[in-house]
């Protein structure tokens, strides 16, 4: 059975005091994860230490960082290595946000020297994929998503993938509250799972966990995550508020 997984991306917000608060609070919830399911948290790299220190006695609750740099080390100022995320216990690693990819001119193939990376140095890649409002309206997304996993992830083994999880971010649907549909959902999630299946055979594509992200909230989680391609959900705005965090958790 493959993991089922809600993972909150805090982007660049909160100080370290009410990041603990948050956590702590999302602990407080005492939510019960059954077996498969996992909670990633995604701090700004400063609280990663202290994110998993605050986690270590939770199990199926991890650290994520939202990056890590396309080089193994060096002359590189200002950048994080997958290295020195792993040295402090980091679990996953975001790549490929849109975001990044968009304020940061991060290419497909910049992406896939950063999952090369993470996977060197233990860290499981939760590879961002997902169309701008245009594509959309063209109706080339599954063209425009198939690029993208071809270029940063098909170079991997099907051995590598297992590491590998997926998040389609929609771009039009990420921060706008403008949610895709669970049926917009559904169809892409199927899509990206034929495409890992045509590429690294059936038994990869049906261990892959692939995430919906994208204006996720209490309110459209569990008709989300019901479809039976959406493995859970990488949650922006939502998981910087405890009681969202959790109903969206309780939806899995
Ligand atoms: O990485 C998750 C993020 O892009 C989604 O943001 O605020 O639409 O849930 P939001």
């Amino acid at each position: 059975m493959r993991k089922k997984i809600v993972a909150g991306n805090w982007k660049m917000n909160l100080t370290l005091a009410q990041g603990e608060q948050l956590i702590n609070d999302i602990l407080q919830a005492g939510l019960k994860l059954a077996e498969g399911q996992e909670v990633v948290v995604a701090t700004p790299f400063p609280y990663l230490a202290k994110a998993k220190s605050l986690l270590k006695n939770y199990p199926g609750y991890f650290v994520a960082a939202q990056n890590c740099a396309s080089e193994k080390a060096g002359a590189f100022t200002g950048e994080v290595s997958a290295e020195m995320l792993q040295s402090v216990g980091v679990d996953y690693v975001i790549i490929g946000h849109s975001e990044r990819r968009e304020y940061f001119n991060e290419t497909n193939a910049i992406l896939a020297k950063k999952v090369d990376l993470a996977l060197a140095n233990g860290l499981k890649p939760i590879f961002c994929c997902g169309e701008p409002l245009a594509v959309r309206q063209a109706e080339t997304q599954n063209e425009y998503v198939a690029r993208q996993l071809e270029e940063s992830l098909y170079h991997l083994t099907a051995e590598q993938l297992k590491q590998v999880v997926i998040a389609y971010e929609p771009i039009w649907a990420i921060g706008t509250g403008l949610t895709a549909s669970a049926g917009q959902a559904q169809d892409m999630h199927a899509f990206i799972r034929g495409q890992i299946a045509n590429k690294f055979g059936r038994e990869a594509a049906l261990h892959l966990t692939i995430l919906y992200g994208g204006s996720a909230k209490p309110g459209n989680a569990a008709e989300l995550f019901a479809n039976p391609d959406v493995d859970g959900g990488l949650i922006g705005g939502a998981s910087l508020v405890a009681a969202d965090f959790a109903a969206i958790i309780s939806s899995l």
